[in-house]
C-alpha cells in the first residue's frame, strides 16, 4: 500500500450489442455488480463507462502500476460479463480476451491499459479518454497539440510552469523499443516518428518544470500480441489537468478539428475522429465514423467525482457537423486508400486469395 493513488483505466470489447455500435446494459450492470463487490483493500473507488462496442473501468486505489489484484479483478470482469455476452448472443462475445486464464497482468491479454500512479494535488482534475473505432495512435495528434503546439495550448507560451515544456515517451509498437524526446527542442524529430501512429505512440508524457506525469494512453496491439486479428485495439487515455499541466480546456481543444484516423468498418478503414457525449457514442454509419468520449473527473482522496461529459457541450457541435461531412467524403472514395487503409494496415483482406487465383494471369511487362 502506498500513499500514492493510482489510477488504472482498462477496456476492452467483450462483445457488441448490435454488431459493433454499443455495450448491452447487462454487461454494464455486471461489472458494476462485480466492483460494488470489492473491499478497500483492492479499489478505493470504480466506475464503469461504455465507448460504442468497448466497456471501459476506471478504478482508483493504492496499489500501484501493473499490481496483480486489480488486474485480476478486470480480468474477471471481462470474463464475467462475457458470460453474458454469450447468453444474449451479442457479437463478438469475448472478443478482446486473448488469453484462457490470468497470469499476473492483463498487458498483452488483450484488454487496453492506461494508469498512472501520483501523489493526489490539492485539487486533481483529469480527463480520461475513451476512443471506439481506432487504434492507440489515435492520440499522438491531439497529445502533440495539448503538450507541444503553443497555437493550440496558450500555457505553453504563458504560463511559467509550463514554458519548459513536456517530456514524450514514445513507443516503437513494431520492434518494442521506446525513446524519449524533450520538447519544445526536439518537436521535429518526434513528430518523425508519431506521425505515423500505426507504428509510433506515445505512451506517457511527463513535465519538465513540476515533478508530475501528465498523460498516459494504452498502446497494445492487438494484431501483434494474437499473431493474428481478432479486433481493433479501441484505446483509453488519462491526462490530468491544471496547476503547470495543461487547462482542462486546452486538453480539450485539440478536439475541436476530427483528425483522421485507422480503425473504422472491418478495422480498414480511414475516417475522422468525432468527439461525443457519451449517449452518442455509438458508432452506427459504416460502423462509425469513429467516435472519442472524454470523461472529466475531479479525484478527492480518490474517490472519482464525476463523470463530468465533456463533449456533450455545444461547442463541439461544429467538430461534430465537420467529422459528418468529412465522414460522407471519405465514404465515396469506397474501396480506393486512404479512405479504405494501406494493404499491410488492413484487418480483412482478400488480396492472397485474390492473388492465388490470378497468379497464372501476371504477365511480365
Ligand atoms: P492553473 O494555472 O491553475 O492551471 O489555471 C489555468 C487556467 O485554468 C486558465 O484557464
Ligand atoms: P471493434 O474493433 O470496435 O469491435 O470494431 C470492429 C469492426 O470491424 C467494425 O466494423
Ligand atoms: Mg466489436
Ligand atoms: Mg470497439
Amino acid at each position: 500500500m502506498s500513499d500514492k493513488i493510482t489510477l488504472s483505466v482498462i477496456k476492452a470489447d467483450v462483445g457488441g450489442y448490435v454488431g459493433h455500435v454499443s455495450v448491452h446494459e447487462d454487461l454494464m450492470a455486471r461489472a458494476r455488480q462485480m466492483l460494488a463487490q470489492q473491499g478497500p483493500d483492492i479499489l478505493v473507488d470504480w466506475k464503469v463507462m461504455a465507448v460504442g462496442d468497448d466497456l471501459i473501468l476506471v478504478l482508483t486505489h493504492r496499489n500501484g502500476e501493473e499490481n496483480a489484484s486489480v488486474h485480476e479483478l478486470a480480468w474477471d470482469v471481462f470474463m464475467s460479463c462475457t458470460e453474458v455476452a454469450k447468453e444474449l448472443k451479442l457479437y463478438g462475445a469475448g472478443q478482446d480476451l486473448l488469453a484462457d486464464s490470468f497470469s499476473g497482468n492483463v498487458k498483452g491479454m488483450g484488454p487496453g491499459v492506461a494508469e498512472m500512479e501520483f501523489v493526489e494535488r490539492p485539487a486533481e482534475p483529469i480527463v480520461v479518454f475513451g476512443a471506439d473505432k481506432t487504434e492507440p495512435g489515435a492520440w499522438n495528434l491531439p497529445l502533440y497539440k495539448m503538450f507541444a503546439d503553443p497555437f493550440s495550448t496558450a500555457g505553453l507560451v504563458i504560463d511559467p510552469k509550463m514554458h519548459k515544456g513536456f517530456t514524450f515517451e514514445v513507443h516503437d509498437l513494431q520492434d518494442s523499443k521506446r525513446v524519449f524526446f524533450n520538447c519544445p527542442e526536439e518537436i521535429y524529430d518526434m513528430l518523425v516518428f508519431i506521425g505515423a501512429p500505426g507504428r509510433y505512440c506515445i505512451k506517457s508524457v511527463t513535465s519538465r518544470t513540476i515533478d508530475e506525469q501528465a498523460a498516459s494512453s494504452s498502446t497494445q496491439k492487438l494484431s501483434k500480441l494474437a499473431g493474428r486479428y481478432v479486433g481493433k485495439d479501441d484505446p483509453v487515455c488519462i491526462v490530468r489537468c491544471q496547476s503547470g499541466l495543461p487547462a482542462v480546456g486546452e486538453v480539450l481543444e485539440p478536439f475541436a478539428n476530427p483528425h483522421l484516423v485507422s480503425g473504422w468498418m472491418r478495422g480498414s478503414h480511414s475516417g475522422p475522429l468525432m468527439p461525443v457525449s457519451f449517449a452518442d457514442a455509438t458508432p452506427t454509419r459504416f460502423d462509425g465514423p469513429p467516435r472519442v468520449i472524454a470523461a472529466g473527473f475531479q479525484l478527492a482522496h480518490g474517490k472519482l467525482v464525476g463523470p463530468y461529459d465533456f463533449f456533450a457541450d455545444k461547442s463541439y457541435d461544429k467538430a461534430r457537423a465537420v467529422a459528418i461531412d468529412i465522414a460522407g467524403y471519405m465514404r465515396t472514395m469506397g474501396p480506393f486508400e486512404p479512405h479504405r487503409l494501406h494493404l499491410d494496415e488492413m484487418e480483412y483482406t482478400t488480396l492472397p486469395e485474390v492473388m492465388d487465383k490470378l497468379k497464372d494471369r501476371f504477365e511480365p511487362i
